[in-house]
């Protein structure tokens, strides 16, 4: 995919520069590289992958092309706490799909937006995996799923062609605005 394709799966969901934000499952970076094109100067990103060779391609990668973004690298597993909170937005592209069970995961990254924020998934439309994609969901699943995870007004961003597995969407879901009282 090129920068076009990759900005245009996010474009969408990101209707402020700057702010801050989180790539859980960054790799050397395609997407966050596409997301800190759209926030623009003074945006605040923090990539967490547990591969550190990835995190430091990222790392020289910004430096060489998004200078004035300012990039934090985690080397973590992603479905343990990650002390991130308040976040205006967190991309989760094809990292997402190496879940089972996703529930705990999307609980906790509930908990690290701020009332309002976005989560942006990009994954494969199919909900039969294989040993290098082993738990993908199609983008009605994902609907369902978000849904009963407390997200509202989950919405299909954008859709392109891919070798693998047909197709890949990007989507976006919203944390409450409100919390209501048990
Ligand atoms: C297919 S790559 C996608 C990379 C990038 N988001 C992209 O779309 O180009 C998946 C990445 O997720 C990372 N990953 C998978 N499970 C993880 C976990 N539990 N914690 C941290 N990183 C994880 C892998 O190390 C890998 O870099």
């Amino acid at each position: 995919m090129d920068q076009a394709e990759l900005v245009g799966l996010l474009r969408g969901a990101v209707d402020a520069e700057g702010g801050r934000w989180a790539d859980l499952g960054a790799g050397e970076g395609a997407f966050t590289l596409a997301l800190a094109d759209l926030l623009g100067p003074g945006a605040h990103i923090t990539a967490v992958d547990r591969e550190a060779s990835s995190l430091r391609e990222l790392e020289e990668a910004m430096v060489k092309r998004f200078p004035q973004t300012r990039l934090d690298v985690k080397k973590a597993d992603f479905t343990r706490p990650l002390a991130l909170s308040d976040l205006d937005g967190i991309v989760m592209a094809n990292s997402l799909h190496f879940v089972r069970d996703k529930r705990p995961i999307l609980a906790q990254v509930k908990t690290m937006l701020s009332p309002g924020g976005r989560l942006i998934v990009v994954e494969y439309g199919a909900n039969r995996g294989n040993p290098w994609v082993p738990h993908p969901f199609s983008y009605e699943r994902w609907e369902q799923m978000a849904a009963e995870a407390g997200f509202e007004n989950t919405r299909l961003l954008g859709t392109v062609p891919s070798r693998y597995l047909g197709s890949m969407y990007s989507a976006v879901t919203y944390a409450p605005r409100t919390t209501t009282a048990d």
